[in-house]
């Protein structure tokens, strides 16, 4: 004990700062509580729902589950790309936290699909126009750190890019620009344009930041020594399978799930409005099905 006591005094002077003064402050400090530390009030109270219908406050606290684990899949990204003599068992064990973050995700994508009473879905849901996940910075951020640029520019543009191409023109042509235009016209929609306006500079700064820096050239820049270990190769397959196939399914999956169930409802409500008021969800469903063959 009166080791660790000179411990904290060397630490406190170190700083410059007087210790007398910390242990006289610790004889009337507060003992910590759950509630402070985890801030479960400021938690519990960030759900706004824009009507009464029951269903909609686990559509809001789910996706905000979902942010949660793409800042946890963030912090963890950020510690492989920032990491000074990089070992492959550091980067394998992170790939594989974030992949549990990814199945934890993909393994409750059915509170979407199966949770929620679709008539209660389709009414809130068309209180929201035009948001949308589409409009989730985090999970664009998560796309731009975990591969080189090239491999999200939509397949039609891929050989009109290059390293000298300005990021600005890279940006315009990702893969995920296609879903946020009209396909005749070529005009960006509200939902893309809100999205730029209020996070393009961050993503063109992030996408600069990860540049040399995200996981796949951060992989391909190890030593072969460290490239060569089996257990991180496992772990990138692992990534790429959970992020790149499980996900992607489990949320298509949810949409067609609502879609199938929207399809039947159909008739009867062109027979009660006498017009089809589903039309927009239908597209949506389709637009997502072109763009994720691409
Ligand atoms: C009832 C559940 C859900 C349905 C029916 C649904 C439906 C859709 C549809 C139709 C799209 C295509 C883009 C658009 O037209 O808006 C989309 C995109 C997207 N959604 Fe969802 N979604 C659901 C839940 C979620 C959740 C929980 C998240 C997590 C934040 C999410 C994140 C995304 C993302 C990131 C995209 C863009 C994907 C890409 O560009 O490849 N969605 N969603």
């Amino acid at each position: 004990m009166q080791e660790l006591i000179q411990r904290i005094i060397s630490k406190l002077e170190s700083e410059g700062q007087n210790p007398q003064t910390h242990f006289e402050g610790m004889l009337h400090s507060k003992p910590m509580n759950y509630w402070d530390y985890i801030q479960t009030d400021a938690l519990i109270n960030l759900q706004t729902q824009r009507t009464n219908l029951p269903d909609e406050l686990i559509f809001i606290i789910y996706h905000q589950i979902n942010e949660l684990l793409f800042k946890m899949i963030l912090w963890e990204i950020e510690q492989v790309a920032f990491s000074d003599n990089l070992k492959a068992d550091f980067f394998s064990s992170r790939l594989n936290r974030i992949s549990r973050y990814f199945d934890l995700l993909s393994d409750s994508f059915k509170i979407m699909g199966d949770g929620m009473e679709v008539d209660q879905y389709m009414k809130f849901r068309n209180t929201l126009a035009p948001a949308s996940g589409f409009q989730s910075a985090q999970y664009r951020m998560i796309e731009f750190s975990s591969t080189e640029l090239i491999n999200l520019i939509d397949l039609r543009f891929r050989n009109s890019i290059n390293r000298n191409t300005p990021f600005k023109h890279a940006f315009e042509h990702l893969y995920w620009q296609a879903a946020g235009k009209n396909h005749k016209t070529g005009e960006k929609s509200t939902l893309i344009k809100l999205f730029e306006e209020k996070y393009m500079d961050t993503f063109i700064r992030f996408m600069k930041d990860y540049n040399t820096r995200n996981l796949w050239t951060t992989y391909k820049n190890l030593p072969s020594n460290e490239k060569n270990n089996l257990n991180l190769i496992n772990s990138m397959r692992h990534y790429d399978h959970t992020v790149n196939v499980l996900w992607v399914m489990e949320h298509y999956n949810a949409a067609v799930n609502i879609w199938k169930v929207v399809k039947n409802l159909l008739k009867q409500l062109e027979e009660v409005n006498g017009r089809n008021t589903c039309i927009l969800v239908i597209r949506k469903g389709f637009s997502f099905l072109i763009y994720g063959q691409q």
